[in-house]
C-alpha cells in the first residue's frame, strides 16, 4: 500500500467549469501509465495538480506513503519539493540559458548540488544522445535535439515520477518513433514511475503499462493495453481507441436489425435492451463488390462508394451503408485495380462478423461491459 502513487477524490474548477471531477487513481511504483482523452477533457489540468503547479479545491495526492496534498489536512507541498520530473509538448527550455543549465535547474531547485558536482548533468545528457550540446543555447538546436534535452531534464534529479505531456506531437513521424523508443528504454533501465498524456493510440499501446481513458474529468477505464482492447468498458472507450464504425441494431422478430432493415443474428447474450450499438475495428470490415461473394457467416450490407485513398499495401476506404458510415481498410493486391478507377457512388458490399463486434446499449452512458468472444 505504502509503495503506491495515489490519487483519491480530486477536484479542480475554473470558476464554474468543473474540469477535474472527484478523479481516483492508483499506480504502482515505476508503472508507466499513459493518459488518454480528447481535447479539453483535463489531462494537463490532472498533471499539473499532481506537479504542484494548480492547486486543487480538495482531494488527496499520496506519493509512496507521503501526502504531497491533501485538502482536509491543509497539506499542500510545493512543485520542487514533490520529487516530480515534467516533461511538457513545447518543449519549454529556458531560451537565455544553454542546455547545462536547462538540464541543471531542476537539480538546483532541489538543492541538489552534490550530484551536480558528480556529473549528473553531462550524464544525463549522454542519456539522450546530447552530451556533444551542453554549451549550446534551445534556439541552436533541432526540434528532436530540443525534446531530447527536455527529456533530460525532466529525469536529471531521478525523480521517482515522471510527467509527459504530449512530449512527443511537435516531432516529425521518424523522430517521434526515435524519441519514443528512447523514452520506453530509459523508463526501463531507470524505472521512474510515469503519467504520458497523449493522444495517438498507436503510442499508447506501445508504452503504457496500463492506459487511463479520460472522460470530462473523470477516468473511463484504466487497465492493460490489452484488456482494453479486447474489451473497452464503454462505447467512448471504443470509439478513443479507433472502434470507429458504428452500427446500430434495434430488437426485431429475426434478432437485430440495421437501421436499413438489415437482419443479423449477434450471436452472444445481450442485456434487455431495445437497441444496441455495435463497435467495429476498420481492419474488420471487408469490402466486396457483390453479396455472392460474401463468405457465409458474415453479414453482407450493400453500401455505395464515397472516397477510397491509396496508402501503400492498402487502401482506406469510406463507404455508405444506408444512414451509416464505414471506414475500411481493402488490401491494394486484393482491390487495388477496381478502386484506383471506381467513382464516388459505385455499389460495393460490405461484410461483417458478429463475433469482432464490441457491444454497448444504446444510449448509456455509464460503463457497460458486453464483451465480445
Ligand atoms: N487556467 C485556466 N483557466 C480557465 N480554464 C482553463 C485553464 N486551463 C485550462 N482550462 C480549461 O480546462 C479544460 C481542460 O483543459 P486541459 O488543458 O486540462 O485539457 P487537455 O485534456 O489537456 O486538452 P488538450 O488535449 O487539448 O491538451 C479546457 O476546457 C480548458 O479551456
Ligand atoms: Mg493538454
Amino acid at each position: 500500500m505504502a509503495e503506491k502513487f495515489r490519487v483519491e477524490g480530486l477536484n479542480k474548477s475554473y470558476g464554474s467549469n468543473v474540469i477535474v471531477d472527484d478523479l481516483n487513481l492508483e499506480m504502482d511504483e515505476g508503472e508507466f501509465l499513459v493518459l488518454l482523452g480528447p481535447s479539453g477533457c483535463g489531462k494537463t489540468t490532472t498533471l499539473r495538480c499532481l506537479a504542484g503547479l494548480e492547486t486543487p479545491e480538495s482531494g488527496l495526492i499520496d506519493f509512496k506513503g507521503r501526502a504531497v496534498f491533501h485538502s482536509d489536512r491543509r497539506i499542500n507541498v510545493p512543485a520542487h519539493k514533490r520529487d516530480i520530473g515534467m516533461v511538457f509538448q513545447s518543449y519549454a527550455l529556458w531560451p537565455n540559458m544553454t542546455v547545462r543549465k536547462n538540464i541543471a535547474y531542476p537539480l538546483k531547485v532541489r538543492k541538489m548540488r552534490d550530484a551536480i558536482d558528480k556529473g549528473r548533468v553531462e550524464e544525463a545528457a549522454e542519456m539522450v544522445h546530447c552530451g556533444h550540446l551542453l554549451d549550446r543555447y534551445p534556439a541552436q538546436l533541432s526540434g528532436g535535439q530540443q525534446q531530447r534535452i527536455a527529456v533530460a531534464r525532466g529525469l536529471a534529479a531521478r525523480p521517482d515520477l515522471v510527467l509527459f505531456d504530449e512530449p512527443l506531437s511537435n516531432l516529425d513521424a521518424r523522430l517521434r518513433d526515435q524519441v519514443r523508443t528512447e523514452i520506453h528504454r530509459l523508463h526501463e533501465s531507470l524505472g521512474f514511475g510515469a503519467v504520458f498524456v497523449t493522444h495517438d493510440q498507436s503510442e499508447a499501446f506501445a508504452l503504457g503499462d496500463r492506459l487511463a481513458i479520460m472522460r470530462a474529468g473523470k477516468m473511463e477505464q484504466v487497465d492493460t493495453p490489452q484488456r482494453v482492447f479486447d474489451n473497452p468498458g464503454t462505447e467512448y472507450v471504443a470509439e478513443f481507441i479507433g472502434m470507429s464504425n458504428r452500427l446500430e441494431l434495434h430488437r426485431s422478430a429475426q434478432g437485430w436489425r440495421t437501421k436499413s432493415g438489415v437482419d443479423l443474428d449477434l450471436r452472444r447474450d445481450v442485456p434487455d435492451v431495445e437497441g444496441v450499438v455495435a463497435r467495429i475495428w476498420p481492419d474488420d470490415v471487408e469490402l466486396y463488390r457483390d453479396a455472392d461473394s460474401v463468405p457465409t457467416g458474415m453479414l453482407a450490407l450493400k453500401a455505395e462508394l464515397l472516397s477510397s485513398e491509396f496508402g501503400g499495401r492498402h487502401y482506406d476506404v469510406v463507404v455508405a451503408a444506408g444512414p451509416e458510415e464505414f471506414r475500411l481498410r481493402a488490401n491494394s493486391a486484393l482491390h487495388g485495380a477496381w478502386l484506383r478507377q471506381a467513382e464516388e457512388g459505385e455499389p460495393v458490399v460490405i461484410a461483417l462478423r458478429p463475433e469482432t463486434m464490441q457491444i454497448y446499449p444504446l444510449g448509456a452512458a455509464t460503463p457497460v461491459v458486453a464483451g465480445a468472444a
